[in-house]
């Protein structure tokens, strides 16, 4: 059994069938808002923003977040509470408890894919933050203007040995409190830092307020336009719901495995939502008055924060120290990130395999340090090897990827791809398969609540997901062309 992410093991509500559980909703919710809020809302947020061109990617994240991402949480919690295992034996468990195929499992089996390859990147970027840690505090940013910020940022990614010392570092971190169990320091550690990083982004609002250029921020992140948004957009903007409230693979099915029965799934769901969407927007709301007042450019990519925010801090009071304590903080928000994005993959080879948590730690952290040398290569070495992927029919051309690195696939893959299909067949399953009387006695919520969940993860969520992948492969346009010269 885990002794991870367990509450003080024997606690007075006891083990559920040995399945170890979280001591108070409360704990609950910090540690799936530790896994929701990461690189995902500092990093990437800002940065695939600006490249689909700010408002309209903006609104369509929002109602992804609202209509797929919150009944997609409550079905992948409700999944794991009821089936209390790796989510490939739960996935098993539950298919066989309603009568189904438990090639099921398959679906437990692609969150541990996914979550390894996302673990591989996720590991890098974090080694970037934690390589921005001593800079800041010796003050090497200090006056710089941001031509001088960029190139701090050039040199530390065309620095393959730079970059895999800090990954290795990071990745030690995150399997050393993998394999010691997530209880002891990593959910105290929860509980003040979150707090503190929001601290952080207030006063680094105020900043970008001073910066002059506030109201064009707020524009370009609020004010939608629509020829602006791309069907790749679109499908962006989706695979970022998932990607940052940690969904469809298996990461809170896990946490959800730990859940006292008795707790509201939907409250818990919603507030983590909640949470994890205004640190998202404060961070647009930080980076854009900077990169408009600096003349940057919004689409600059995976570089983005890195090339902005030291600027913000070079130019403020007590910026070292501010900047210095903001990197650190992203690192621990990653770090909380990092660890459910492995846990599945640990109870499973821990469960499939029949070897000790620390085993399954340092074998599966050797893999994806291996993996991570993909991404820390993309950035230096192999950059200039890239692959374009287009269908091309006698309706058009559709691009899939373009001048794509190992990173960006990667990326793509298991944003665009994996987590939302995972999500879908969790949406599937748990809305049409799984018994009502089941999933009724898990949300425990009263009839209207229970239906508009219903509708939701039967219909809303799947057509949506299944819309967006169509459209994404030309599908959708293809079928339109074909409408229009029939004179539709
Ligand atoms: N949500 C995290 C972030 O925004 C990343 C993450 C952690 C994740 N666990 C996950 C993404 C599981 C997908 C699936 O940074």
């Amino acid at each position: 059994m885990s002794e991870a992410v367990t509450t003080a093991s024997e606690s007075s509500q006891g083990n559920l069938g040995g399945r170890e559980q979280w001591s108070s909703r409360l704990v609950f919710i910090l540690a799936a808002t530790g896994s929701a809020v990461g690189l995902g809302n500092i990093w990437k947020f800002p940065y695939i923003t600006g490249e689909n061109g700010g408002g309209a990617f903006v609104l369509v994240y929002l109602l992804c977040i609202a209509a797929i991402g919150i009944p997609i949480m409550m079905a992948e919690i409700m999944l794991g509470r009821r089936g209390r295992q790796d989510p490939v034996s739960t996935m098993k468990k539950l298919a066989q408890e309603s009568g189904h195929s438990r090639s099921w499992g398959l679906l437990g089996w692609m969150g541990v894919i996914a979550g390894f390859l996302i673990l591989s990147y996720y590991s890098v970027i974090a080694g970037w933050a934690m390589a921005y840690v001593p800079r800041m505090a010796s003050g090497v940013f200090t006056g710089m203007d941001s031509a001088a910020v960029n190139n701090v940022f050039a040199e530390l990614v065309s620095n393959p040995e730079v970059l895999i010392t800090w990954h290795s570092l990071f990745l030690f971190m995150t399997m050393a409190v993998v394999a010691r169990g997530v209880r002891g320091g990593l959910e105290k550690a929860v509980t003040y830092l979150m707090p503190m990083l929001f601290v952080l982004l207030l006063i680094l609002i105020f900043y970008a307020i001073g910066t002059g250029h506030f109201e064009q921020g707020l524009q370009y992140l609020f004010t939608p336009d629509f020829s602006k948004i791309t069907t790749e957009g679109i499908l962006s903007a989706m695979g970022h719901a998932f990607f940052t409230l940690s969904l469809g693979m298996g990461a809170i099915m896990v946490y959800g495995s730990y859940l006292p029965p008795g707790t509201s799934i939907a409250k818990a769901s919603i507030a983590v939502a909640c949470m994890d969407t205004l640190v998202a927007i404060m961070a647009g709301m930080i980076i854009f008055p900077i990169v408009f007042a600096n003349a940057l450019e919004p689409s600059a990519g995976p570089g983005l924060i890195f090339k902005t925010l030291p600027l913000a801090f070079s130019h403020m009071d007590y910026g070292r120290f501010f900047g210095t304590l903001f990197f650190l903080l992203l690192v621990f928000a990653a770090w909380t990130s990092s660890i459910s994005l492995i846990e599945p993959a640990i109870t499973w080879a821990m469960k499939t395999f029949q070897i000790t948590r620390i085993k399954a730690a340092v074998i599966s952290g050797g893999l994806v340090w291996f993996a991570g040398l993909l991404t820390v290569f993309s950035f230096n070495l192999t950059s200039e090897l890239t692959i374009t992927s287009t269908i091309s029919t006698q309706y058009g051309e559709f691009v899939i990827l373009k001048d794509a690195t190992a990173f960006d696939f990667l990326d793509y893959l298991t944003s665009n791809i994996m987590l939302p299909l995972g999500g879908l067949l969790i949406a599937v399953y748990a809305g049409w398969l799984m018994k009502k009387e089941y999933s009724r006695e898990e949300l425990n919520v009263n009839r209207f609540w229970y239906t508009i969940w219903s509708l939701l993860v039967r219909f809303v969520a799947p057509i949506m997901v299944v819309i967006v992948f169509l459209n994404a492969m030309g599908v959708v346009a293809f079928i339109r062309t074909m409408y229009g010269s029939f004179g539709f």
